[in-house]
């Protein structure tokens, strides 16, 4: 199975930054590996078009860490479709992360973002996860059911779709799921996901303070088909590591 290592920059990055994927770039040139995963990084919407220039004919994919919830154009300010990413020759695009969430993304806007973004042939990779205190209160499950049944359609391509559960208390935090929760969690999101598409589930990745020293806690678990990496993905040596890690 195709594992993914995707980094998302936030709010990180100008355009000397390209050394880090350069570097990036040449260890997975000479990894043994390299053909058993997948390396994305989303970088700020003002480093997408150079990076997906540079970055065109090699083995790093680029996409967006967000887009706007209409299709082409239109008149809303400082807003970045669907189209105009693909356009510029990102291949993916987050959607519904947290920080995105918490600013105001509703289902319903989510559900824009997706249909969009993938009508633009943009791979979407959609964040779903759960509050300290939902966890506190048991509602993980329906808090998550409800993120993915109101947004994702058995319409959808389930193909260009991947899941990424990022446990909100988790994100920055050093502080990560233990290898029961995780197991289980990842197990009911994938149960879910094929009661939506019917036939088969999307990937589901896992996301919240990974980094080279927790990343082979995860190994073990078949339903986590790789990563959504932040603070770690900033250092070309700690991303790389999380790969060695991994496969060690
Ligand atoms: P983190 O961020 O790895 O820094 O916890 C993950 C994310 O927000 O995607």
């Amino acid at each position: 199975m195709m594992k993914y290592f995707i980094g998302n920059w936030k709010m990180f990055g100008v355009p000397r930054s390209i050394k880090i994927l350069n570097r990036i770039n040449s260890f997975r040139s000479t990894d043994s590996n390299r053909n058993k995963y997948r390396i994305v990084i989303t970088p700020p919407y003002t480093l997408l078009e150079t990076f997906a220039k540079k970055f065109r004919d090699k083995k790093i994919i680029i996409g967006s860490q967000n887009c706007y919830q209409k299709e082409k154009f239109s008149s809303n300010t400082a807003a970045i479709s669907p189209y105009m990413i693909r356009a510029i020759g990102a291949k993916y695009t987050l959607v519904g992360h947290s920080d995105n969430r918490a600013e105001g993304d509703t289902n319903t806007i989510l559900k824009d973002k997706v249909k969009f973004a993938l009508q633009n042939n943009l791979k979407v990779v959609f964040c779903i996860g759960e509050n300290k205190l939902e966890k506190k209160n048991n509602k993980t499950f329906s808090v998550l059911k409800n993120q993915l049944v109101k947004v994702l359609e058995s319409k959808f391509n389930k193909n260009n779709i991947i899941v990424a559960y990022e446990p909100i208390w988790s994100i920055g935090t050093g502080k990560i799921p233990s290898y029961y929760e995780l197991l289980n969690t990842s197990s009911f999101i994938k149960k879910t996901l094929k009661k939506i598409f019917k036939k088969g589930s999307p990937e589901v990745l896992y996301g919240g303070s990974v980094d080279e020293k927790n990343v082979h806690v995860f190994r073990e678990i078949k339903e986590i088909d790789g990563f959504l990496i932040g603070g770690a993905s900033k250092s070309s040596k700690k991303f790389i590591d999380i790969i060695k890690n991994y496969y060690r």
